[in-house]
């Protein structure tokens, strides 16, 4: 089998430009692409000489994660764009349990802290079923980090390539404002929804 690229119903976003947003798919079709390459070349390696290739396809095999994480946290980002912006239901499930993770401070304002580390990679938020709480990360790359089977319910690109178009590197803290004034809320809720 071969992963498709999937196309997202994008509005005009809010402080991210149309050419951020193409270069950004962009990137994302390379993440499709080299995901299908790296599962070719293992096949095709093993089937010419296992033995003789067998390095080979264990590097491709550790660097599967990088493309896979790579094309679907993508896909994650950009579905949270679809139909614009909506708010974050004040009575719903997913305020509930945020307010009981992140209190005071809030979903928003803990994501743009963690947004705040340095390096390049992703904050995922994640729920968490079976302790009924949520856990927020920063994921390094695409894949370092990343809490083994919990559930992804908001994806914040903060790789440079997701805003240097629009930004310089010391303006990511507007970006991540323009990430959250165009995100729709809705999206995210139903990911919630789906895990309780
Ligand atoms: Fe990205």
């Amino acid at each position: 089998m071969t992963y498709a690229t999937k196309t997202f119903e994008l509005p005009v976003l809010e402080g991210l430009s149309e050419k951020q947003i193409k270069v950004h798919l962009g990137l994302y079709e390379g993440y499709v692409k080299h995901v299908n390459l790296i599962m070719e070349k293992i096949a095709s390696l093993k089937a010419a000489d296992a033995e003789g290739n067998a390095y080979l396809v264990a590097e491709l095999r550790r660097r599967f994660g990088f493309e896979f994480d790579g094309m679907h946290m993508h896909e994650f980002y950009f579905e949270q764009f679809e139909q614009g912006s909506m708010p974050l239901k004040a009575e719903g499930s997913l305020a509930k349990a945020a307010e009981e993770k992140y209190g005071e401070q809030g979903l928003i304002a803990h994501v743009k802290e963690v947004a705040g580390s340095r390096g390049i990679g992703w904050v995922v938020v994640y729920a968490d079923p079976d302790a009924k709480t949520l856990h927020t990360v920063f994921v390094n790359d695409h894949e370092l980090g990343q809490l083994a089977g919990l559930p992804i319910i908001l994806a914040l690109d903060v790789w440079e390539h997701a805003f240097m178009v629009d930004y310089v590197p010391a303006e990511k803290k507007n970006y991540v404002d323009a990430f959250f004034a165009n995100l729709n809320w809705s999206v995210v809720e139903k990911r919630f929804d789906a895990t309780i």
